[in-house]
């Protein structure tokens, strides 16, 4: 039987993209509070040095490496730099995301090509560069999807074509790198509080009361749900499992809940 031991993650090196903020912060934090050394990797590097602070001051390890995930040099640079400081990496979280809402006739191709290259692109290259510097025996990759994978929403095209796409990338990936050692698997958050993607969507308020009324366990999610998710995907607790995408939101996408964004809240509401 497997026991969860505190410090799992003791001697290993986690790749955390968007871990400046939102989800991907608290994920980090959670690792770190395993043992793992983390590291950052989001656009400002300011953002990351702030959540490395707080995770060095709670006794953990960590340091923000800056790139853009739609940059693959600058990812590989990261990845090669947290190699040299925390050892091969062999935790690896793709959880930059960008999103807006705009219906499809309201968005340019620039804006529809933005969101897939932040999303989907950035996914193919983070797990390409970390792969660079991973040391594979019992690698765990995780990627994070969205509702909008599965489950088609109004001013969400460029979301629901990303996030398919990032489920099928993680399919194929535990495919050609289970031989290696290396895990892949996804998780769909639900509605997360206090997170920006939340607050373009489903404003707190009526809108965001609604959708929580209508989910089966009746509340949005804790950061803290995500990252208990994102942990047990890495722990040996789940050394069997790759290619799985699995959702933790509260039974949204079994109940096919859609967000309904207001109107309001796109440029041109
Ligand atoms: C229509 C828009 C728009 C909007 C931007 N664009 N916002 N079009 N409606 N509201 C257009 C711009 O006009 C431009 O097209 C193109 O998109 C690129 O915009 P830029 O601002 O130049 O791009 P960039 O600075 O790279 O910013 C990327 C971004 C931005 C995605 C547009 O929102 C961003 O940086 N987001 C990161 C943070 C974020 O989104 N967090 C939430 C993630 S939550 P033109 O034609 O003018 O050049 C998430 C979870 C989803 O993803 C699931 C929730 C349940």
């Amino acid at each position: 039987m497997t026991t969860f031991a505190n410090r799992m993650f003791e001697g290993r090196t986690a790749l955390v993209s968007g871990g400046g903020s939102g989800i991907n912060q608290r994920i980090a934090e959670r690792l770190a509070e395993q043992g793992a050394s983390v590291a950052l990797v989001g656009r400002t590097q300011s953002k990351l040095d702030a959540v490395a602070s707080g995770i060095i001051a709670a006794g953990g390890k960590s340091a923000g490496f800056a790139a853009d995930v739609r940059d693959y040099d600058a990812l590989l640079r990261s990845s090669a730099a947290a190699h040299e400081q925390f050892g091969a990496i062999s935790i690896v979280v793709c959880g930059a995301a960008g999103n807006f809402p705009a219906l499809a006739n309201a968005m340019s191709a620039n804006a529809f090509k933005s969101v897939i290259d932040i999303d989907l692109l950035g996914t193919f290259n983070t797990c390409r560069a970390a792969y660079e510097h991973m040391d594979p025996a019992g690698a765990s990759i995780v990627t994070i999807s969205a509702p909008q994978a599965v489950q088609a929403m109004v001013m969400q095209s460029h979301v629901c074509a990303a996030k398919a796409g990032v489920d099928m990338l993680t399919r194929t990936l535990a495919l050609e790198w289970g031989p290696l050692g290396i895990r892949v698997n996804g998780v769909i958050p639900g509605p997360v509080a206090d997170t920006e993607g939340m607050d373009r969507l489903a404003p707190a308020g009526p809108v965001r009361d609604a959708l929580a009324a209508q989910l089966p366990l009746r509340r949005v999610a804790t950061k803290d749900d995500i990252a208990d998710m994102v942990v047990f995907l890495c722990s040996d607790a789940a050394k069997y499992v790759t290619g799985a995408i699995i959702p933790c939101d509260g039974g949204m996408t079994t109940a096919s809940i859609a967000i309904q964004t207001p109107r309001s809240a796109t440029r041109h509401g």
